[in-house]
């Protein structure tokens, strides 16, 4: 007799992270619901998977439809939640749409965080584990970025909250900061430094060689839903860049070998 497949969520499975992490897992037997808005974008991660079980999801995970298309569509078990989807929108407090753009970046990379684990928690219930997609932005202020560091701070503060009062059902959640991940979002804020400064950071970063592949966060995010045990797993919060744990994971370097923008295309 065959074993079942496990199932995974991911959101933002349509680029960066969340593309990599689908792969990894896709290519593991794990039977991956690829969310995200553009279709397109799901396609081609699936067509990367080169035929693995990859279910596309076209859906937003702000909207109460959205989210009951990813909880029709996952079924009646799920094992693992990857909360990748969230926007960086560049943008100064006193901008005439800043107050439009928070509001966007609060639904999708806050609101969104706490609705979608809801809405599935009875599939996660008794083992499901769910991750958080951490950023130093949570505790470091960013000119142009207010909207998306205080998303970030607060989706920390709901993660704790949620590992509180959702553990009673046996759902294990952590969180797992990658940065800095040579991703659209990062690609993004090189671009905006007129707005954005600490874009003049990341372009340096991606000229040192300091940047990591989406790739290598997808397999550090394998590593931490497939081979830990639930203990492990559970802590507070895991670093891509404490070097402890890279032994049991990391087959190369870290990061990305040194690039200059012209080189990096888009
Ligand atoms: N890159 C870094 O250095 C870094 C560092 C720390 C944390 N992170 C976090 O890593 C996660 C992944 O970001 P990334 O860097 O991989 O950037 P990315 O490539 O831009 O990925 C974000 C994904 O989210 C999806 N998305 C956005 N809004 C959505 C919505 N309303 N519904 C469903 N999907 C939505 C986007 O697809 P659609 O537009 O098609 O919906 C996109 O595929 C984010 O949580 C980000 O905050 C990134």
């Amino acid at each position: 007799m065959g074993t079942i497949a496990r199932t995974a969520v991911i959101t933002g499975a349509g680029s960066g992270i969340g593309r990599a992490t689908a792969l990894e897992l896709a290519a593991n037997g794990v039977h991956v619901i690829a969310v995200g808005r553009r279709l397109h974008a799901l396609e081609e991660t699936r067509d990367l998977s080169h035929g693995g079980p990859i279910t596309c999801v076209s859906a937003d995970v702000s909207t109460e439809d959205g989210r009951a298309a990813i909880v029709e569509a996952a079924g009646p078990s799920v094992d693992f939640l990857v909360h990748g989807a969230a926007i960086s929108p560049a943008c100064l407090i006193g901008d005439p749409g800043f107050r439009d753009s928070w509001n966007e970046v609060m639904r999708i990379n806050l609101d969104s965080l706490m609705c979608v684990t809801l809405s599935l928690s009875d599939q996660l219930s008794g083992g499901g584990r769910v991750l958080f997609v951490g950023s130093n932005s949570a505790s470091k202020p960013r000119r142009g970025g207010a909207a998306y560091c205080v998303s970030k701070a607060g989706g920390r503060m709901l993660y704790r909250c949620l590992k509180l009062e959702l553990g009673d059902l046996g759902i294990l959640m952590t969180t797992a900061i990658p940065s800095p991940v040579y991703t659209d979002i990062v690609k993004h804020h090189i671009k905006s430094q007129d707005v954005f400064p600490d874009g003049a950071d990341y372009a340096r970063q991606l000229a040192a060689g300091e940047m990591i592949a989406p790739e290598t966060v997808g397999a550090f995010y394998r590593w931490l839903l497939l081979e830990n045990s639930d203990t492990s797993y559970a802590r507070d919060q895991w670093n891509i860049n404490h070097s402890a744990h890279h032994k049991d994971w990391l087959k190369g370097p870290l990061c990305m070998p040194p690039m200059d923008l012209d080189m990096a295309g888009d």
